[in-house]
């Protein structure tokens, strides 16, 4: 039985994210990645909305973007710090709407440190037909897994929503939101970002290919070996 508060499938929590102190470089970082994600097309106006982990006088939890404000008008006070553990908010504004997105993912998953949520076109489209992300691209492993699902459809902002999108990413670091758009997450903010990018560059790329017909799609052998390159001898040294 999967137990997605773990993380999936009972398996040891992968590495703590590194906990960094809340403070003035880390709540910039935070609105230029909100930013960022409307400059590269990923939101439009004020939607989507991004979180850091981080620690507050020994008391752990994350800054998330408030709810309803435009990404440009957004000043460094304006982020919300939430703890961790009691769930309490600590800001002048209200926190984003999706909190308990971000809130029982940073709990569950250690490994975590940031998440960015958008409404990126590709991805969105994909999710309103329900449909997950197939191993059609090998790209599809940079996300932890062969196949990048799509959390059932609840009212955005509820605790049945984010109980979906937990579910959905168990073993992997994006999953869609039906009729909604996508998640993404990874250690710190760039590579949340990254994420978010990557899944809508992907689900673009699935849109053209389905035009015609229905893709090949790699199997659990091919992407396995994808898997194990990226994790181990893929990149840089
Ligand atoms: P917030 O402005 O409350 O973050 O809502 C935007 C959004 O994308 C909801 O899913």
């Amino acid at each position: 039985m999967i137990d997605p508060h773990d993380g999936g499938a009972g398996r040891e929590p992968l590495q703590q994210a590194e906990v960094v102190e809340d403070g003035p470089a880390l709540r910039t970082e935070l609105i230029h990645i909100a930013r960022t994600t409307v400059a590269r097309g990923l939101n439009v106006n004020k939607s989507g909305n991004v979180s850091v982990r981080c620690a507050r006088g020994g008391i752990e939890g994350f800054l998330i973007t408030p709810t309803a404000i435009d990404y440009r008008d957004l000043t460094e006070q304006d982020l919300v710090f939430i703890g961790l553990k009691d769930g309490r908010c600590s800001g002048k504004k209200a926190p984003s709407s999706e909190w308990r997105i971000h809130l029982d993912i940073l709990r569950a998953r250690r490994e975590f440190g940031a998440i960015v949520h958008t409404h990126s076109p590709a991805a969105t489209a994909l999710s309103c037909h329900g449909l997950d992300l197939p191993p059609f691209h090998y790209m599809i492993a940079v996300c932890g897994g062969p196949d990048v699902r799509c959390a059932r459809y609840a009212t955005f902002g509820t605790q049945e929503l984010s109980d979906h999108a937990l579910a959905a990413l168990v073993d992997r670091k994006a999953c869609l939101l039906c009729n909604h758009g996508s998640v993404g997450c990874g250690d710190d903010l760039a590579q949340a970002l990254s994420i978010a990018q990557e899944v809508e560059h992907l689900a673009h790329i699935y849109l053209l290919a389905r035009q015609l017909g229905d893709p090949l799609r790699l199997n659990d052998e091919q992407m396995r070996a994808v898997i194990e390159s990226f994790r181990t001898s893929y990149g840089q040294r």
